[in-house]
């Protein structure tokens, strides 16, 4: 009988010492600070820069993930893993600087220093001073409210072990990307922007939800004539009538913000970029 309660006592030692182990080893590489020097960027205030923030808002996913007037969103909420509910801007964004928010938008690095997780940085490193100083001028007319969400991001057991043994890493891009204006070439800007959060161009990628294929947009976009093309980004249905999960979701939520110039230029852009580089 002592044996078995003293291998009990072992075992739930071990037990404690990995958990112990899974939580010191993910908190320091959470609490991991990056120096990355705060942009010279300034809202836009002006009611022509709110109303386009708002826009690019919609069509970049900020407000697809936070909510439509940013009070929050649960996006995913699986115990011992992952409690994935996005703060309500109006509330966190009070404590920021103008800078400090471009700097989050650009970098992926908040406040206090620490990188952001799950927030996808990878698209909005490029979004054009200009345009970052719309959001962030969009984001200052918001105010807080009874439905704004108290939670955040938490991570179970599950996370943290995937944080520690480098599955699940920080969004963080400390390289600056972006330029001051918005670049001449819509096409281009939009492809680097809006549609490199998920897609590449040459390379297929996973989707975070459901881990479908994400194809190269050099794979798919060539078969899509402009009226398709629009269709796809405007209502989510593509040239067969299948489901296209994550696809068809953002294009109803997001993408079809993207105005009927864009979706052109976009178009012939990809286009071209096909006709010269072979997709893999
Ligand atoms: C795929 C979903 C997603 C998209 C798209 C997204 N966010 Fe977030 N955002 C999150 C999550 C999740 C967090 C919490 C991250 C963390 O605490 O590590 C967050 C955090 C924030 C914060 C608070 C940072 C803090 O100090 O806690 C702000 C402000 C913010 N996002 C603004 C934006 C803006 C502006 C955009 C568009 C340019 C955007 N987000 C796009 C998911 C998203
Ligand atoms: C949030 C992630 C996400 C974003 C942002 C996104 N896509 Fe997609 N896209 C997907 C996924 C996932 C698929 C694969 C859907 C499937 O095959 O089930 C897909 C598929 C496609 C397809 C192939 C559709 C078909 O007929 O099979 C095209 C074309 C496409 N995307 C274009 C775009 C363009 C252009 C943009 C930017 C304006 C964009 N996507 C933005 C996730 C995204």
């Amino acid at each position: 009988m002592r044996w078995v309660v003293r291998g009990l006592l072992v075992l739930v030692s071990v037990a404690c010492l990995a958990l112990a182990v899974i939580y010191g080893g993910s908190e320091w590489a959470i609490r991991k600070s990056h120096a990355v020097a705060l942009p010279n960027i300034v809202a836009d205030r002006s009611p022509a820069g709110v109303a386009e923030g708002g826009r690019i808002a919609s069509a970049m996913g900020c407000r697809g993930c936070h909510g439509p007037n940013g009070n929050g969103v649960l996006l995913a909420d699986v115990p011992g893993v992952i409690h994935a509910a996005t703060p309500a801007l109006a509330r966190v964004a009070a404590s920021y600087s103008d800078a400090e928010l471009a700097r989050l938008i650009h970098h992926g690095i908040k406040r206090n220093g620490q990188g952001v997780y799950v927030m996808p940085i990878e698209g909005h490193s490029r979004i054009a001073d200009e345009d970052v100083a719309r959001i962030i001028g969009w984001i200052r007319t918001l105010k807080p409210s009874a439905a704004d969400r108290t939670d955040t991001l938490s991570f179970g057991p599950l996370a943290r072990l995937g944080i520690l043994t480098g599955g699940l890493k920080q969004e963080v891009i400390e390289t600056p990307r972006a330029t001051a204006k918005r670049p001449a070439d819509t096409g281009a800007y939009i492809a680097s922007t809006v549609c490199a959060g998920c897609h590449s161009l040459t390379e297929p990628r996973e989707a975070h939800d459901d881990g479908r294929r994400v194809p190269p947009l050099l794979e798919v976009a060539p078969a899509y004539d402009l009226p398709a093309f629009r269709k796809l980004l405007h209502t989510g249905i593509g040239l067969s009538p299948r489901d296209l999960g994550l696809m068809g979701r953002v294009a109803k939520g997001d993408l079809s913000h993207l105005t009927d110039d864009e979706v052109a230029a976009l178009h012939a852009y990809l286009q071209a970029e096909a006709a010269k580089t072979p997709a893999k």
